[in-house]
């Protein structure tokens, strides 16, 4: 499975029944496991994950919290997801991070790796401002959010580059190819002059605004390992056609 192209679902806050959620699951699920090249992980609300949860596809969880037992009302751990058969999760998701910073995604990193998930950590500025401070904020983002990280343990951590600004649900469109590929060996830069050049890197993904007409593109030229995608996994045309795209390139 190493060296397969990863494309992870991110459903959000979506749909608002189980019903279509199972409909949306196995849709999906029909598509993804007769692509070849391409391993596909689908992240559902939590609530939906104990009923999804496959041994064909996927599961990953769009948050877990950075203790895994005792008095934190609410809160879902990563043991818990672990335990219902949860591979994967995503963790400083910008829609997260209006709340979390660093240090908090850093905590849940560590205990997410401690119960043996594996850890989509997502990166991304908010906008790309003329002096390209957000070199320095991406860096920051990346080695505060590793802190302690070992280098053992990066085989199981992907990095989900999206920047806000890109991301449809803010009205954004995605980033052009050539940025993608800068950013991408801005990403490895960063984590090899923290882990050393021989280092064998995690794959690093895009996500905003990825549609079946841009991801031929986006992959070739963009030079990514995958794609976090987002408003188009919902609908099982355009998130299939992406799938295939991705499949045979
Ligand atoms: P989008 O979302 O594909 O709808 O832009 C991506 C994300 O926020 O993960």
């Amino acid at each position: 499975m190493k060296n397969k192209k990863i494309i992870i679902a991110n459903w959000k806050m979506n749909p608002n029944s189980l019903d279509k959620a199972k409909k949306l699951f196995s849709e999906t699920k029909k598509v993804a496991t007769k692509l070849k090249n391409t391993q596909t992980i689908i992240c559902p609300p939590y609530i939906y994950l104990g009923s999804l949860v496959d041994k064909n596809i996927s599961i990953g969880a769009q948050n877990t919290f950075s203790k895994n037992v005792g008095a934190y009302t609410g809160m879902i751990s990563p043991d818990m997801l672990e335990d219902l058969g949860v591979e994967y999760v995503i963790i400083g998701h910008s829609e997260r991070r209006l709340w979390e910073t660093n240090e908090i995604v850093n905590k849940k990193i560590i205990e997410a790796m401690r119960s043996g998930l594996k850890v989509i950590l997502c990166i991304g500025e908010k906008e790309r401002d003329k002096e390209a401070n957000y070199f320095h904020f991406l860096k920051e983002e990346i080695l505060e959010s590793l802190k302690g990280v070992s280098k053992n343990a990066l085989k199981n951590i992907y990095i989900a580059y999206e920047p806000i600004w890109a991301i449809s649900s803010n009205k954004g469109s995605a980033i052009d190819t050539g940025n993608l590929h800068e950013m991408v060996i801005f990403i490895k830069r960063v984590l090899s002059d923290k882990y050393g050049v021989n280092t064998k890197l995690p794959k690093i993904l895009y996500g905003g605004s990825v549609n079946p007409k841009n991801t031929q593109e986006l992959f070739t030229e963009g030079n990514t390992d995958g794609f976090l995608v987002g408003g188009a996994s919902l609908d099982i045309k355009k998130f299939g056609e992406i799938l295939k795209i991705a499949d045979e390139i």
